[in-house]
């Protein structure tokens, strides 16, 4: 069952131009995608194309300028703040950078408490053992529920964050790029956290993320963005083994590998800016070695990629590219 679903979502932002002839940029451009319920799907593309707006998006903290978000069969895009706000618990977010996410002046025990307490999910009584509870579940101990952010580390501060999310048992929960201000070995704790709650307790998961490894270890599905558009989604294991989209496998090869057999490899390689983006046709196209003519009059649909249905590119030369590993 579908427990998001995003159809043809846009924003832009103004930036700049006169009242006249003002400039916007697109932001997030045209995104449809579903998210089972029970699923880790991670997003992955390079910084500024509109992973975090889309998050936004969908927590309902930006309203889009078109397009519709479905949870679980309902619109829920333009509700009125009073439904809004009874939805709110079963969505939850941690934010890109845990330190401003997280109050200086209070406690963590009260950090974690505040929501429950708000939507009336435990009692002042009640609510201590519940943070204590939740803190082991994160994987820290309980006496961290004296402390004050500061006096936390960053791996510690996300799974504080991770806490405070998960206080609300929320239906929903996006992890907007949760490790990748940490270094590699916390890294690794965190996403192997994410796991085992994902088993545990079957959380439905939009994981945001640079890093494809990370998001990989963690995703069953994924889609790819580039200025502001999904070119690309399918089974993680097969979006790494078989990418269609030349994007994804500019992404795929900009990452360096441990075996020097593959350092030979073929890669493919982007030029020009990322800026660069053509008034219509497929944003890539300015930088895409196998640009060619019929690119400019791409919608940017997503079409199966040698009839998988599970496997969808903007690319109209997908099947022609795909690359069996
Ligand atoms: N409030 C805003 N006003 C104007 N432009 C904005 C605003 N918020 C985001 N943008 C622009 O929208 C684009 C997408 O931003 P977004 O934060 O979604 O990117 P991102 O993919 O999350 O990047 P990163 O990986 O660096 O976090 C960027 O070019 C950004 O500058
Ligand atoms: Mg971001």
């Amino acid at each position: 069952m579908a427990m998001l679903e995003l159809r043809g979502l846009c924003k832009r932002y103004r930036i700049g131009g006169t009242p006249l002839k003002p400039a916007y940029l697109q932001a997030v451009d045209q995104v449809d995608l579903t998210i089972r319920e029970g699923e880790f799907f991670g997003v992955v593309g390079e910084s500024g194309c509109g992973k975090s707006t889309l998050a936004k998006l969908v927590m309902g903290l930006e309203a889009p300028d078109a397009g519709e978000v479905w949870f679980k069969g309902r619109r829920i895009d333009h509700l009125p703040e009073g439904e809004r706000r009874a939805l709110r618990p079963k969505f939850q977010m941690v934010f890109q950078d845990s330190g401003s996410s997280l109050n200086p002046r209070k406690r963590v025990e009260d950090m974690i408490a505040e929501p429950m307490l708000y939507h009336r999910l435990t009692t002042r009584r009640e609510a201590p053992a519940k943070v204590e509870e939740l803190l082991v579940l994160v994987g820290l101990s309980g006496d961290m529920k004296a402390r004050y952010p500061h006096e936390l580390s960053g791996g510690q501060r996300q799974r504080v964050c991770l806490a405070r999310a998960l206080s609300l048992n929320p239906e929903l929960l996006i992890l907007d790029e949760p490790v990748s201000a940490l270094d590699v070995s916390v890294q690794a704790q965190i996403l192997n956290l994410l796991r085992d709650l994902q088993a545990q307790l079957g959380l439905t998961c939009m994981f945001i993320g640079h890093g494809l490894a990370a998001v990989r270890y963690v995703s069953h599905r994924m889609g790819v963005m580039y200025m502001g558009r999904m070119v690309e989604i399918g089974d993680a294991q097969t979006l790494f083994a078989q990418p269609a989209h030349p994007y994804t496998r500019a992404l795929l090869d900009a990452a360096p590998v441990a075996d020097i057999t593959q350092r030979e490899r073929v890669r493919t390689t982007l030029s020009g800016e990322i800026g660069l983006r053509p008034e219509t046709g497929c944003p890539l196209m300015a930088r895409c070695p196998h640009a060619e003519k019929g690119c400019a009059s791409l919608t940017g649909a997503l079409l199966p990629v040698a009839q998988d249905l599970a496997h969808l590119s903007a690319c109209m030369k997908a099947e022609r590219q795909v690359r069996h590993a």
